[in-house]
């Protein structure tokens, strides 16, 4: 094992592990500069992790951030932060699977600042559980649905209308990987909930376009954040650090396409069409072999 270490460090950083989370590494300044200055930016789940990398960021390339989260003294901190560097941002402590507070955040949004051009739908919360243990936790499932799908559409049918009839501005979805992947094992609630979202994201831009609200579906690779942390398979797996991720939603932001995505996905997506039988038995083999082996220890 000893020697396998030094080979999986470096794919989990360096050339290797930019190669697959984000080849094209930074955005240029001056065009994140140009793009967000005196623009309006909100920020889903800016208290933790990527979103508040991409918050951070944003702010300091002059854009009014709008920080959105439950936890108000991490959004306090940011907020601080931010002013203490000559930026701007806005705290906005809310929980976005309440569907009363999300109205109430997207009406108070627009009174105070009349129209947000970017909205970056980050918040989200994964479920790492085998189906065997969730036989009695409709919870899980329920509790996926409100914060990676209801609460953001409620999010976007608050703040699309004035968008539209401004004629302008641009939605970023923060999606994964795994919704284009075959699916994995575990993670039935999380994946499960993501697709809901990426779909109804998707065909909303498909309407908004012709008002030119323009939308960008971003399917991120591993990032290693709280959310990653305690799945300790993910420590030999080449992931970004929040910064990194921030500077893909930045290019989203400026170059807005429809889609950024690392890209082996696009060729998984294929070949799951192509195969998708074998490769989903050779997936189930797998997690009865782990299974049972745990089951011998
Ligand atoms: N980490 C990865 O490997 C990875 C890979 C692909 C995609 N993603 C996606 O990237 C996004 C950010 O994840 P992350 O890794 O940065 O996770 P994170 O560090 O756990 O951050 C999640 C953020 O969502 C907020 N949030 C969670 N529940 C909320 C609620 N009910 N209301 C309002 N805000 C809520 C959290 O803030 P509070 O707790 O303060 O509310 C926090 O700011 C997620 O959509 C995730 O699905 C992550």
């Amino acid at each position: 094992m000893a020697g396998i270490n030094p080979v999986l460090a470096a794919l989990t950083r360096g050339p290797v592990a930019d190669w697959l989370t984000n080849p094209r590494g930074g955005v240029d300044e001056r065009a994140l500069r140009d793009a967000v200055h005196g623009k309006i930016v909100l920020v889903t789940g800016a208290s933790f992790g990527l979103g508040e990398a991409t918050a951070r960021r944003l702010a300091h390339a002059g854009a009014t951030v709008l920080l959105v989260a439950r936890t108000r003294d991490a959004l306090r901190e940011v907020v601080k932060d931010l002013a203490d560097a000559g930026s701007t941002a806005h705290a906005y402590p809310t929980d976005l699977t309440d569907m009363d507070a999300v109205a109430a955040l997207t009406e108070r949004v627009l009174a105070e600042h009349g129209h947000v051009d970017v909205v970056v739908s980050n918040a989200g919360k994964s479920i790492r559980r085998s189906i065997s243990d969730s036989y009695d936790r409709m919870h899980d499932f329920e509790r996926t649905m409100a914060i990676n799908y209801l609460g953001p559409v409620k999010l976007l049918l608050g703040l699309l209308p004035s968008m539209r009839a401004r004629g302008e501005g641009h939605l970023v979805n923060i999606s994964t990987i795994g919704v284009r992947i075959p699916p994995a094992p575990r993670w039935a609630a999380y994946q499960a909930s993501k697709t809901a979202f990426d779909v109804f994201f998707r065909s909303v831009a498909s309407e908004a376009a012709s008002d030119h609200v323009t939308a960008t579906s971003i399917y991120m690779a591993l990032i290693k954040t709280r959310m990653s942390a305690p799945t300790k398979t993910f420590d030999n797996i080449p992931g970004m650090s929040p910064e990194e991720a921030a500077e893909i939603v930045c290019r989203a932001i400026v170059d807005r396409p429809a889609k950024i995505s690392p890209w082996w996905a696009d060729v998984a997506e294929v070949a799951t069409a192509a195969v998708r039988r074998p490769l989903e038995a050779v997936v189930s083999k797998r997690f009865a072999l782990g299974r049972r082996r745990k089951e011998l220890r």
